[in-house]
């Protein structure tokens, strides 16, 4: 068969480009010139530069009104609660998902589990592109699953994989694994690369919705190499679904980032065991449960996860540094917010933390991205500081402004409920804006940063730092 011809597009401003050049030379930039083939119009980036073909004529467009029946599209349930949830439901005909995350996470094992529930009601296929059929039977037989009717096949040209596709009697789920190990034949750059990633998930993408079939995309993501990552997959798929972990720990989290026919905040958590990845119903139990009692610089943050109430523990140490800049550390939470918590604390309410390292962890490898966890690390931390454990049966919740007042957040009564469920009985918060039932908990609201003392005690402010004791 004859190859089509491929050409060399700058991503930044469309010039179009006889061959590969490290420098456009439309625009100067570099690094942004990217083989495509010349006959597929441009996917996301700028058109060509040309004009459009002078005999192309416009056909009207049949408008609808906007009120109107639509059918809700049916799901594919998997029948892992977790992975069903962050989906919406279940996966969508003729949808494409796109899973991302670090090699050796989890994701060739999730898919596995999910290919092989759905294939007891629904024709799956599995494409590998990076193991042997009998690696993937291996691992099959290791998560208990290696009777399920699943397709397999090794392969990575995506010509033949959507063929396979396009047969009559074609899978109606197909996973393929990973889109780095896939190639197009009409490119002649290496798999992986820019233009064979988004050539290739262009194609599968336009065989899944012509046929109707529910394409999973496996992506590796690094964390230097993001370019040739699904990054830039991410606005040709449907649904965009990170699954995240720290290395180390077991907990893995799948998380909604994107997502066309559901919720993007709601999480799946599991648990990567011998066994393959286990279902966690309970993770605030599960992220509680190595906690240590009455250890100052620990607070519990009654958190939210989409719909989902989700109780973790915050970690802080405040140790005198012997540095000139001392050192700030953070795992699992953002390293600008902490800085901000760090100079309102000391601006507005004086605590002497500026001469200090501060290390701040979330245990048990969750990663945290809500503004309400604001006041309990600066708990965490003045607790760190005096040396003063918060009590072990309170949460703490609550946003803190940069006047150092500590602001509502939303779904108090959620975050109360899960934490008298899990035994605890009181809780730090802001003051609410209406009156929100608490349960047997004890509630003590404060309205700004000096209410810190109701926890530590008067004067907490101005007791010598723990490098003077
Ligand atoms: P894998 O699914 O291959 O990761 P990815 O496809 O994201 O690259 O997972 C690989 C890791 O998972 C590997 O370090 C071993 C571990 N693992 C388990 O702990 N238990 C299991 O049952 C399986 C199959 C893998
Ligand atoms: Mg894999």
């Amino acid at each position: 068969m004859a190859r089509s011809k491929s050409t060399f597009v700058c991503q930044s401003c469309g010039t179009v480009h006889a061959r590969w050049a490290g420098q456009c030379e439309g625009c100067g930039e570099w690094n942004t010139v990217v083989e495509e083939i010349a006959d597929a119009p441009p996917v996301g980036g700028k058109a060509s530069g040309r004009g459009e073909s002078a005999k192309s004529r416009a056909g009207r467009i049949a408008f609808v009104p906007l009120t109107g029946a639509s059918e809700r599209a049916p799901r594919l349930a998997t029948n892992i609660g977790e992975f069903d949830r962050v989906l919406g439901g279940g996966l969508v005909e003729g949808s494409a998902t796109l899973i991302g995350g670090d090699p050796g996470i989890g994701k060739s094992t999730l898919l596995l589990q999910a290919v092989a529930a759905l294939s007891r009601h629904a024709k799956c296929a599995y494409v590998s592109g990076e193991e042997a059929v009998d690696q993937i039977r291996m691992r099959a037989e290791r998560l208990g699953v290696a009777d399920a009717p699943v397709e397999l096949a090794a392969a990575s040209n995506v010509r033949d994989i959507a063929a396979a596709m396009d047969a009559a009697d074609g899978p109606q789920v197909i996973v393929v694994d990973s889109i780095q190990t896939m190639y197009v034949d009409a490119l002649d750059s290496a798999p992986g690369t820019v233009g064979q990633v988004r050539a290739c998930a262009q194609e599968l993408i336009r065989v899944a919705k012509r046929r109707g079939t529910a394409l999973l995309i496996v992506g590796h993501v690094t964390k230097e190499g993001a370019i040739a990552g699904p990054r830039v997959l991410e606005h040709m798929v449907d649904t965009v679904l990170y699954f995240e972990g720290e290395r180390g720990h077991p907990f893995r989290i799948l998380r909604g980032v994107k997502n066309r026919f559901g919720p993007t905040d709601e999480i799946g958590v599991f648990d990567m065991t011998g066994e393959g990845l286990m279902e966690v119903g309970n993770p605030s139990e599960l992220f509680l449960s190595d906690r240590q009692r009455d250890v100052a610089g620990a607070a519990v943050f009654a958190g939210i996860e989409g719909t989902r109430p989700m109780l973790v523990e915050i970690q802080a140490l405040v140790a005198p540094s012997p540095l000139g800049t001392p050192r700030r550390a953070v795992v699992g939470w953002d390293s600008g917010r902490l800085a901000m918590v760090l100079a309102v604390l000391e601006g507005r309410a004086g605590y002497r933390l500026s001469g200090n390292d501060v290390y701040l962890n979330v245990a048990g490898g969750m990663r945290i991205s809500e503004p309400a966890a604001d006041l309990a690390v600066a708990a965490a931390l003045v607790s760190s500081l005096t040396g003063e454990p918060i009590p072990a049966d309170m949460v703490v919740f609550g946003e803190i402004g940069l006047s150092g007042e500590v602001r509502a957040v939303s779904q108090s009564e959620g975050r109360l409920k899960e934490a008298a469920k899990l035994g605890f009985s009181a809780a730090l918060t802001p003051k609410r804006r209406s009156r929100t039932d608490a349960g047997a908990l004890r509630v003590i609201e404060i309205s700004d940063l000096q209410g810190l003392e109701t926890v530590f005690g008067k004067g907490a402010a101005n007791q010598p730092r723990v490098a003077e004791i």
